[in-house]
Formats: structure tokens, sequence, C-alpha cells
């Protein structure tokens, strides 16, 4: 006998017993419907027993509304609204806001679901500083911004209570974004770098987002940087399969089944990241949960987190590497910071080209470092002289 005709068969053999159902539910229904329809029409009269009560109540709204909805062109700069005006949506210009991070980051994973631009889009570098407090290699990178306005923008977190002292005509000024205490090590820096990843993907026109600290200079010019990461179809986060202590050895067998041994990878922090894995990162809820729980010092998220996760779901998109020199020849769990003693011309140009070859898109380039670190700010003054020599700004 067929299944289908098997579950039908219990009503089939039973019509007295279906009728009297049938007849016993809509009474039961027409019953309760007329208890209701009574309930509602007694709770609408006491509330607007007479059509005047029902005007009064309408004008209660209307009249209030000129003075608490201000108009939203005439407020000042417009940053305290959310108006709904194009430019405050396409492109937050007041960094200020009251949300908390939950609400920042389901703001900052929207996608349109359009193609086109109903604007034209210059696409944007965001530059996103992550500092305990001063940013003294900034004198470096004003010189560097110099004269590319349209074409990238800044974002600065720094400890909570911490105010950078700039001036008004610098491309630092008013780019600090609301931020939280940061303990080094801990998955809280994986949460600074998503805020700093969602306030910069508020604005529609950012396409690329490096993170960068407080020691890091750039190497090449402005307009070099640039077309090295629009035109790029590849992320640059670093990350590698160690089989060390340092690497595996940091694995944890509490994240299984979602990652196993062979999938865990490790990496740099400073990233560069295309919009696409941007908003994965600030989307991403699963694996941020496991590495929040599981790595634990000696694990440090912010050097597995990106690595392991965009190796898992998005190899394809990244280059695996880093675009920030770094040096750590010496040794030891830090890398060399290099102060005014060690800066040289020969050292500078080194970073820029040292005779080894990167791939690039499906080419070989011998451009592989965009950015360097860590420099003291004893390296500043130096750095400043040899800037239009040999960084060429
Ligand atoms: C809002 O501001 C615009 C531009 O200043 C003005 O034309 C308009 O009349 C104002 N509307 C109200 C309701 O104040
Ligand atoms: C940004 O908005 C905040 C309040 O939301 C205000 O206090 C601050 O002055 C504004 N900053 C600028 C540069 O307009
Ligand atoms: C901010 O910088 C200016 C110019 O460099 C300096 O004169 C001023 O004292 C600084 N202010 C603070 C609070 O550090
Ligand atoms: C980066 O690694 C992924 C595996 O995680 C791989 O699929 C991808 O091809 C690598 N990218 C390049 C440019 O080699
Ligand atoms: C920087 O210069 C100092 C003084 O000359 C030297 O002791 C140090 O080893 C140099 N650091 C590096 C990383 O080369
Ligand atoms: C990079 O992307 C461009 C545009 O989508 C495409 O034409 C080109 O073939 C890609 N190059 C590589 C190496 O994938």
């Amino acid at each position: 006998m067929a299944r289908g005709r098997g579950e039908r068969e219990d009503y089939e053999k039973n019509p007295g017993l279906l009728s009297l159902l049938q007849v016993l539910s809509f009474l039961v229904v027409f019953v309760a419907g007329v208890v209701i329809g009574l309930a509602t029409s007694a709770h609408i009269n006491r509330h607007f027993g007479s059509q005047t009560e029902i005007y009064s109540f309408i004008n209660h709204f209307s009249s209030n509304k000129p003075n608490e909805e201000e108009n939203c062109t005439i407020v000042q700069g417009c940053e305290k609204v959310d108006c709904l005006s194009m430019e405050t949506f396409l492109q937050p210009k007041n960094l200020t806001h009251d949300m908390s991070d939950d609400e920042l980051f389901w703001r900052a994973s929207m996608v349109p679901g359009k193609v086109e631009f109903p604007f034209e889009r210059v696409p944007k570098v965001a530059f996103m500083f992550l500092s305990r407090g001063p940013l003294p290699m900034m004198p470096l990178w004003e010189r560097f911004f110099q004269g590319h306005d349209k074409f990238f923008s800044i974002y600065v977190h720094v400890l909570p209570g911490y105010t950078l002292n700039v001036s008004s005509t610098s491309p630092f000024y008013g780019r600090q974004i609301p931020s939280q205490l940061v303990s080094w090590g801990t998955v809280t820096l994986v949460d600074a770098e998503r805020r700093l990843l969602s306030n910069a993907l508020l604005d529609f026109s950012n396409q690329r987002f490096v993170l960068l600290s407080e020691s890091c200079i750039p190497v090449y010019n402005f307009p070099t940087v640039y077309k090295y990461l629009i035109g790029s179809n590849h992320s640059f986060v670093e990350s590698y399969d160690d089989p060390g202590r340092y690497g595996r050895g940091r694995y944890s067998r509490k994240m299984l089944p979602e990652i196993e041994l062979y999938q865990w990878r490790k990496g740099s922090q400073w990233f560069e990241l295309s919009r696409t894995l941007a908003i994965y990162i600030v989307s991403e809820t699963k694996y941020y949960t496991l590495f929040s729980r599981y790595c634990l010092p000696a694990c440090y998220p912010d050097e597995h987190y990106m690595p392991t996760y965009f190796n898992m779901f998005h190899g394809s998109l990244n280059s695996n590497r880093t675009v920030t020199w770094v040096d750590w020849s010496l040794g030891g769990p830090h890398p060399a910071t290099y102060g005014g003693d060690n800066i040289t011309e020969d050292f500078v140009r080194s970073i820029r080209n040292s005779g080894a070859l990167c791939q690039y898109n499906s080419e070989m380039t011998s451009i592989c470092y965009l950015f360097a670190r860590k420099f003291a700010p004893s390296a500043l003054e130096p750095l400043l002289e040899l800037a239009s020599s040999v960084m060429e700004f």
C-alpha cells in the first residue's frame, strides 16, 4: 500500500467522526470571533469615544512635528541628525556616533543589491591606524597624503579618553573613531580591527582597507600605493602554515569540529582587505566566537583568526602575503625597531626593492612591500629628509 494513501485512511474510515469534528471546530471559531469583535469595539470606544477626541489625537502629533524634527538642511553641518540626504548616507563626514559594536557591525555589513552606483564613485583606500595613543609618524604620512584628497580616507582608533592633537588642516583632523579598551594579545584587538573596518565601510567609496600601527611608515608614494592596492585582484593577508609551537602549537582541539588542525594558519596582524573581504569580517560571528573562547594566550587571535578564516573560505581572494615589511631577523618575540641612527638611504631602498620578486595578479613584480614597521619616533626626521629623494613623495 502506498504511504500517501495510508495517511488519509483514518479519516476515510470514520466519516461520521470527521463531520462531527468539523461542526465542533466551526462553532469554536465562530464563538471566538464574536468575543474578539465585542472586545475590540469596546476598546476603540473607550479611546476614541467621539470624533473630537480622534482629531485632537492627530493634532497632538502634527503640532509637535516642527519643534522636534528640525529641518535637516539647516541643522549645523547636518551631522547630528541622520538626514535622508544621499550625501550623509554615502559618506558620514562626522565620525562621532553612539552606536554599539553590534549596531555598527550590522550597519556596516549592508551590501547594495544594485550593481550600478547612482553617483560617480571614485574608489578610495581607507588607511586605518590602530594605536594606543600618539601617532609620531604623522608628519611623514601627512606628506604622503598631500594632494590626493579624493582618493583616501583616514580612521584612527586610540585608547578611549585619548585625543589626538591634530591641526585642523591635517587629513587626520576629526578622523578619530569612537573606541574601546584594547588589551594587546586578546580578542579585543580583533574587536578594534572590526570597529575600524565598520566605520570605514560606512563610506561607500572605500574600496580597500589597510591596517597600520603608530610605528608604520609608507615606503612608496601615494599614486604607487593607490594603483597597487586598487588594481589588485587579491587582498594582502599573510596566511601560512607554521608547523612549530608558535603556529600549529597554538591550535586548540576545542575548536573541533569547526576548525581542523590542517586548516589552521598564522600571519601578521597588519592586513590589507578588499571591500568584499572586509564585509565578510564584520558580518562573521561563528568563527570569531570560537577564537574569542579558545584562542587565549599563548594563542593570539589577531595572528590567527583572519589567516585561518580566509584560508578556510576565501583563499582564492587572498595573496597570502603581507605588504607591510618587518624585520624578524633578531629573533625573539618582537621585531626589530629602527631608530634615527639606523635610517640610511640604502636601508630604505632595500625595503623598497630587495631584489626578490613577488606575485601580483598573474605577474611578478619587484614591489613586494608598500609599508614598513617598526620605526621609533627618532626615525621621523631622517625619514622626512629621505622622503623626496628615495620614497618619491
Ligand atoms: C528647510 O530648509 C530649506 C533650505 O534651507 C528651506 O528651503 C525649507 O523651507 C526649510 N523647511 C522648513 C520646514 O523649515
Ligand atoms: C560631530 O558630532 C558631534 C555630536 O554628534 C559634535 O559634538 C561634534 O562637534 C561634531 N564634529 C564636527 C567636526 O562637526
Ligand atoms: C598641540 O600641538 C600644538 C602644535 O604642535 C602645540 O602647540 C600644542 O601645545 C599641543 N597641545 C597639546 C594639548 O598637546
Ligand atoms: C592563497 O592560499 C589559498 C589557500 O588558502 C589558495 O587557494 C590561493 O591560491 C593562495 N593564493 C595565491 C595567490 O597563491
Ligand atoms: C640601530 O642602530 C643602533 C646604534 O647604531 C644599533 O645598536 C642597532 O643594532 C641598530 N638596529 C638595527 C635594527 O639595525
Ligand atoms: C584580475 O581581474 C581583472 C578584472 O576582473 C581580470 O581581467 C584579470 O584577468 C584578473 N587577473 C587575474 C590574474 O586573475
